[in-house]
């Protein structure tokens, strides 16, 4: 080292800290480019044809409503993930593409215009006032045998929700009451086919419990997944 020359650290120069930052945003611009593809790819709705050959796509075609959706746990993944099972007709009819997706787009506009969102959480949006609907669809409690099922003395999980969303307060099951929304026949029938097409996302096991009922508290039993 020379005497007559001085010498300066590197974190001080500041010709070091702009060449830095020009890299690191550059380096961030191209990674989000990617991501943002990634997710695009990862989130594109599936078709018929998935459905029909068996292949998993993390966003069904609006026709999983004529299958039967279970939510099992993958050891693999660490969390449950709704498995597509055998077609089961929904409101005792298969729905062709067309009118699966016209069902879902009434279902949608209903969720909408009543705001669902204000009181429950759909997809990680929304409120935590009353249970998650993102898989309302699988509560056991709308299952063969579970409570829903016996108070509105139907035979079908759908048949179930639509009594329900027609008169919540008649069904209530739960500490906090939910009001009557006016929902007609058919925003009804809509409204559960988006729940049902909602329940077939594969959201990484988000949320990981189903609500309890009074009847769960009142007998201690808790919906373990
Ligand atoms: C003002 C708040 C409020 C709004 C708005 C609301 N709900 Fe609810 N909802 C509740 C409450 C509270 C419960 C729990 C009461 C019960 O199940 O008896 C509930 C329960 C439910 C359940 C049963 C949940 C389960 O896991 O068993 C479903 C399904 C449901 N709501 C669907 C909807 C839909 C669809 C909409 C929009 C069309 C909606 N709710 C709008 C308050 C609300």
């Amino acid at each position: 080292m020379s005497e007559t020359k001085e010498s300066y650290s590197v974190w001080s120069s500041i010709s070091f800290w702009r060449r830095s930052a020009a890299w690191v945003t550059g380096f961030s611009v191209v990674l989000l480019i990617f991501l943002t593809f990634d997710s695009l790819s990862q989130i594109k709705m599936g078709t018929d044809e998935d459905l029909k050959n068996g292949v998993t796509k993390r966003v069904p075609a609006a026709t999983v409503i004529n299958y039967k959706i279970d939510y099992q746990m993958s050891q693999k993944r660490g969390h449950e993930v709704p498995v597509i099972g055998k077609q089961q007709p929904f409101f005792g009819k298969i729905w062709s593409p067309e009118e699966a997706e016209a069902l879902l787009h009434t279902g949608k506009l209903t969720v909408q215009a009543k705001n669902c969102m204000n009181c429950h959480t759909l997809l990680g949006n929304g409120a935590y006032y009353a249970p998650d609907l993102t898989k309302a669809w699988l509560d056991p409690a709308w299952q063969k045998g579970g409570v829903m099922q016996a108070i509105t003395q139907t035979n079908s999980t759908e048949e179930a929700m639509v009594k329900f969303l027609m008169n919540p307060p008649k069904y209530a099951t739960h500490l906090r009451k939910m009001p009557n929304l006016g929902i007609t026949h058919d925003e009804a029938m809509a409204t559960v086919a988006f729940l049902k097409h909602m329940s077939a996302i594969d959201t990484n096991g988000f949320p990981r419990n189903f609500s309890k009922t009074i009847n769960d508290f009142r007998s201690g039993v808790t919906h373990a997944h």
